[in-house]
């Protein structure tokens, strides 16, 4: 705990990793956004929005009304609303809530997305610097397939991608075998994994060793912070819809578990390899498949994580939200975080 008002010391020496975020907040997305915030290794640019766990205009709404009530003033590009060649699911609601944001009420933002779709901004914001920024994806890869499709120059201007989705030797949480964000469009999950990006890969494997616990939501409402506040609340349905159909109190943390990837890898145990799904519309549809034994012939196209620390990553999760808490000071609206250059900031902390 760091109660004392001091903020922990952490790797400050680095310049932060410039990053966007492609989501569908969605109450694990949204807190991968808090623990994005809230890790000086990270400076987060833009959001892009995309269709998935609930509308796109929810989705959208949903990210500026929470970019707001941190005081983060990031731009937002609101994204597709329809996976490439599959009905849009209509249920997400049951596990996130019908805002998608669960028993959290956050007033309603006062900023828009800016102007141009989610797919040229993307294309926009790489290829004006390649390779330098990483890109982040915690929804269906709807956006990330078409900006491929759309600009064949962006793949190699992508300087590294980390995914939420799949599940490799797991089975699936929304078929038998498929994972949600992957099953959701898969002929687009197909196209990224063959684009050439650098990848890593957090698939269920990983995630559902990562269980946020009723006790350690209590743990942070002890500050008086609407930070903790909102974190029960936003995972209010979340939880219950666990301990309804997954028989455990807490829930997984899927879409944070990708910033691991940048802020402690150390953690993760990632192996190369081959890494498809499949699109054969069968009851394995939007499966993912690692070749580990290598019968494709085909070169290892991403890391996979397979293993992970899972509880020392729920501990760092709690912290790092223990930091947040401190960095806003106990008011989130006190003042207004600005996307300015890491060097005058520090990067994509709040406060
Ligand atoms: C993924 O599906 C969504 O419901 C979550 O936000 C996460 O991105 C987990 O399968
Ligand atoms: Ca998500």
């Amino acid at each position: 705990m760091h109660m004392d008002g001091e903020t922990p010391p952490l790797q400050e020496t680095m310049p932060p990793t410039r990053i966007i975020l492609d989501t569908d907040p969605g109450a694990d997305d949204a807190l991968a956004i808090l623990l994005v915030l809230a890790s000086p290794e990270i400076k987060l640019e833009a959001i892009t929005t995309v269709h998935g766990n609930v509308g796109t205009d929810k989705t959208t709404r949903n990210a500026l009304a929470l970019l707001e009530f941190l005081n983060a003033d990031i731009p937002v590009a609101k994204g597709c609303s329809l996976p490439l060649n599959k009905t849009p699911h209509s249920w997400g609601g049951h596990v996130h809530g019908a805002s998608g944001l669960g028993q959290a009420k956050l007033p309603e933002p006062k900023t828009k997305p800016v102007d141009p779709h989610a797919i040229d901004y993307l294309i926009q914001r790489f290829l004006a610097k390649p390779k330098e920024l990483t890109l982040f994806a915690v929804g269906p890869l709807t956006n990330l397939a078409l900006a491929i499709r759309k600009e064949p120059k962006f793949a190699e201007a992508v300087r590294e991608l980390v995914i939420m989705g799949g599940a490799i030797r797991s089975g699936g949480n929304v078929s038998p075998l498929a994972e949600f964000n992957i099953h959701e469009d898969p002929h687009a999950a197909h196209i990224v994994f063959n684009s050439g990006i650098p990848i890593t890969l957090i698939p269920l494997d990983v995630t559902y060793k990562c269980l946020l616990t009723p006790e350690d939501i209590e743990r942070l409402l002890k500050i008086d912070s609407p930070i903790p506040r909102f974190v029960r609340d936003v995972m209010a349905d979340y939880m219950a819809f666990y301990s309804k159909y997954e028989g455990f109190a807490g829930c997984a943390l899927h879409d944070p578990l990708t910033v691991a990837a940048l802020i402690a890898p150390e953690l993760l145990h990632l192996e190369e390899h081959y890494v498809d799904v499949d699109i054969s519309g069968g009851v394995s549809n939007g499966k993912t498949y690692a070749d580990f034994m290598k019968v494709l012939k085909k070169p290892a196209n991403m890391r996979v994580a397979l293993d992970v620390r899972g509880r020392e990553f729920v501990e760092l999760f709690v912290e790092r939200m223990e930091r947040l808490c401190n960095l806003a000071q106990g008011s989130v609206a006190s003042t207004r975080h600005s996307a300015r250059p890491a060097a005058e900031d520090g990067g994509g902390s709040i406060g």
